[in-house]
């Protein structure tokens, strides 16, 4: 696996000594033509509270429900980092404490909520903007510390022609990665592997997670899952990886129909993270 920290499309940076708090409705539209363009961007040297980050998210992308939940505010973290629909990663209250989106250190997609939503495919337009805050100086590999993204698109135009001919006949179940309960039924949504993006109309791939069931293996989830690690060790081997190293005050937003992401395990007992995170579905 290539990784790089300079990457050709993904991770560029928009909006230099701006205050998303303040955007202008132009400026508004120049980050969501970019975030299409590029899949990853970034805007640093933010501060903002977890209201704030919200209310920029609502205003420049359309209001969405999806998996919001009001919680009590928590007294032990600062009440500006906390807003309902504003996820904490990381351990916001202090070192040692056990890390808060472990599972999010394996290559995902982020639209676990929409196989359960009614009304949304799986290519709808879901975007998530990841706020650090607190960046630990390294990662358990001490190298900086970062979040990694694949690019779909590139990914697909990298594969050879007979497989890339043979993924287009393909489609796959996506599912929420989460265990179901005895006996729950768990909804599922059939999305093809080659996906045309609903915005830019490029070709790219949408695995989802490891938990995705091609199509006609619904009875033999061991090989669903064996398919899904070759075909996505396959695509890792032929697509660069791209590191976003992470700055205080940095803002990552990705689209999530064009790229895969993992987060980067750091020691805890050493450092402290914290990161706001919010996805919205973009109204087309
Ligand atoms: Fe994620």
């Amino acid at each position: 696996m290539l990784t790089v920290q300079q990457h050709s499309r993904l991770g560029k940076e928009i909006l230099q000594d701006c205050n998303l708090a303040q955007l202008t409705t132009q400026q508004g539209q120049h980050l969501k033509q970019s975030l299409w363009e590029h899949g990853v961007i970034v805007v640093r040297k933010q501060k903002l509270t977890a209201t704030q980050l919200k209310d920029f998210a609502i205003q420049t992308f359309g209001d969405s429900t999806l998996g919001r939940r009001p919680k009590p505010l928590d007294p032990e973290i600062d009440p500006d980092l906390q807003s309902p629909g504003v996820s904490i990663l990381g351990n916001p209250k202090g070192i040692s404490q056990e890390v808060v989106g472990k599972f999010t250190w394996v290559w995902h997609h982020d639209k676990d909520h929409l196989p359960k939503t009614e009304g949304l495919d799986m290519n709808s337009l879901y975007v998530v903007m990841l706020y650090g805050v607190e960046i630990p100086l390294e990662g358990t590999d001490g190298q900086p510390h970062t979040t990694n993204f694949l690019d779909l698109v590139e990914a697909y135009h990298n594969l050879d022609s007979q497989l890339k001919q043979q993924l287009e006949q393909l489609s796959m179940y996506h599912l929420s990665p989460i265990s179901p309960q005895p006996g729950e039924e768990i909804p599922r949504k059939l999305h093809p592997i080659v996906s045309t993006h609903k915005v830019t109309g490029r070709k790219g791939l949408y695995l989802g997670s490891d938990t995705s069931i091609l199509l006609g293996l619904e009875e033999k989830l061991e090989e669903a899952k064996q398919y899904w690690q070759n075909l996505f060790g396959a695509i890792l081997d032929c697509t660069p990886v791209y590191a976003h190293v992470w700055q205080p005050g940095d803002i990552v937003f990705w689209d999530n129909s064009q790229v895969m992401h993992t987060g980067m395990p750091y020691d805890a007992e050493k450092y402290q993270r914290i990161a706001l995170r919010v996805g919205v579905v973009h109204n087309t």
